[in-house]
């Protein structure tokens, strides 16, 4: 067994735990949404889930400059190699979906022509063109999307519980 002290920093944890609630949070009111009638509580929620995954994507931002300027704590040395690459290879993707999420859903509604009111405070500025293809393209992304959200969520969770339950090795508290 191969204990770990290292821990993230309380701002990279703070990030982490945030973005992971706002995501659970964002496809919790999305599918809710699925099985509306068009009304006040169809457009609220959406405004919502839109409000959400916009502050994930600037959220995601700040967390990537994070950890471009910092080394994350070093992985427990009895990882093998390609262990250590998938984990590396599935945080990347993490990083990748919670921004291809928001910039797709974003773009589908712009290119529409409809507005993106950041939790009812300001209107966000559109720099997308009037473009129904382009809409129709990101909204399908969007939708498949979640597949990957799905899965990337699956297995990051998946690793977090080998860790904790079958190897028992504490690398869950370095996120806590
Ligand atoms: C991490 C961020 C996000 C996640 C995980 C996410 C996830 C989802 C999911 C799972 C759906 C349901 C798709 C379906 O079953 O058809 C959805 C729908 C949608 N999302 Fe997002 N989304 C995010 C951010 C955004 C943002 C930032 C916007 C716009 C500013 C947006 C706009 C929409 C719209 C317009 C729909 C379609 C709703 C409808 O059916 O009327 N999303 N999203
Ligand atoms: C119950 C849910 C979750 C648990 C228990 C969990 C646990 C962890 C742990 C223990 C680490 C550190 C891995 C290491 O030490 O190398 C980590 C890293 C990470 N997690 Fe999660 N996580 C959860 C949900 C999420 C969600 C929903 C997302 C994003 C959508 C996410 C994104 C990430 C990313 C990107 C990293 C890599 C951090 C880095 O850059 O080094 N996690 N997670």
């Amino acid at each position: 067994m191969d204990h770990i002290a290292s821990k993230y920093t309380p701002l990279a944890i703070g990030f982490h735990w945030l973005i992971a609630v706002g995501v659970a949070l964002t496809v919790a009111l999305a599918l809710y949404l699925e099985g509306l009638d068009r009304g006040e509580t169809k457009n609220l929620i959406l405004s919502v889930h839109k409000s959400v995954g916009l502050a994930i994507l600037m959220l995601t931002w700040l967390r990537l400059i994070w950890r471009l300027t910092h080394r994350p704590p070093a992985l427990p040395t009895n990882m093998r190699p390609l262990q250590r690459l998938a984990a590396h290879a599935t945080h990347v993707c993490l990083y990748a979906i919670t921004i291809a999420m928001p910039v797709t859903g974003y773009v589908s509604v712009a290119a529409r022509g409809r507005e993106t009111t950041f939790f009812n405070l300001f209107v966000v500025p559109s720099w997308v063109p009037l473009d129904r293809a382009l809409s129709n393209l990101t909204e399908t992304t969007h939708r498949y999307g979640q597949y990957a959200v799905y899965a990337l969520v699956a297995l990051h969770v998946g690793a977090a519980l080998y860790h904790q339950f079958v190897k028992r090795d504490g690398l869950i508290r370095r996120m806590f």
